[in-house]
């Protein structure tokens, strides 16, 4: 028999925030196509060249004000407000579209491209001015900032509080990401670990789409709000 919902953990990738127009980072038109990882996402990269790296990700952010929550994203902050159970939606993306649409249970396992870190001083700050432009830190003065971004080689952050969510969850679901990048792909392993029901939805079939109970193939802005209305019934 299988168990009853109440606590839900949901995982997303970039696939997501595709039809707000947002870049994914693998296939033809992927981030990836046009840049080499090691030079712009690895913190070797951002010691040798930092004004590219810099850029790369002062580019992506001024992107953000031209893009919009789509409605996968909306239906994600409906079951959020609504859900009487635990709910944690962890996002792999760095764009603002699940906290704009208004996903309250929400952490950036991947960081944030709205947030600096200071490597003087380690406080977090909100981006104001283009990072390529060495602003100061609010907080030392120094003009330190990096992006608060999890690079490659870098240890994503909460994984404490991501493991034992999942390991308390009765459903694991799992949205627009291809499955390629650990420790995130792993979760649908331990969530069946601990017994969860599993479920993907992506415009194809994830390298992890095997050890899903159910699998989902479209686009997210057609599969999860219909999936949020099956939940509240
Ligand atoms: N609806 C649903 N899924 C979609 C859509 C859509 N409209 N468009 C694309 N997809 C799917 C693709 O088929 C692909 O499987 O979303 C997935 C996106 O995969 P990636 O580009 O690999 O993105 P993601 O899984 O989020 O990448 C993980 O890799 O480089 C890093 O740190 C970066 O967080 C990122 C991580």
């Amino acid at each position: 028999m299988e168990r009853e919902i109440h606590n839900i953990v949901i995982l997303t990738g970039a696939g997501i925030s595709a039809e707000s127009g947002v870049a994914t980072f693998r296939g033809p038109d992927g981030l990836w196509e046009g840049h080499r990882v090691e030079d712009v996402a690895t913190p070797e990269a951002f010691e040798r060249d930092p004004v590219l790296v810099q850029k790369f990700y002062d580019e992506r952010r001024a992107k953000l004000k031209t893009v919009h929550p789509n409605p996968a994203h909306q239906a994600l902050a409906k079951l959020d407000a609504a859900w009487g159970g635990d709910l944690l939606l962890v996002t792999q993306n760095v764009d603002d579209l699940h906290d704009r649409a208004g996903s309250k249970r929400l952490l950036h396992m991947h960081g944030e491209l709205n947030s600096a870190w200071c490597l003087n001083c380690d406080a977090r700050s909100g981006v104001s001015h283009p990072l390529s432009h060495h602003p100061a830190c609010p907080h030392c003065k120094q003009p330190a900032l990096r992006p608060d971004i999890v690079w490659f080689g870098e240890m994503p952050y909460q994984m404490e509080r991501i493991e034992l969510a999942l390991a308390q969850c009765d459903l694991f679901v799992s949205i627009g990401t291809s499955g390629a990048v650990y420790p995130a792909a792993g979760f649908v392993q331990s969530a069946r670990h601990y017994g969860a029901q599993t479920l993907e939805m992506n415009l194809d079939p994830s390298e992890g789409s095997l050890y899903f109970h159910e699998s989902r193939m479209g686009k997210a802005g057609e599969l999860v709000p219909v999936w949020v209305e099956e939940m509240l019934k």
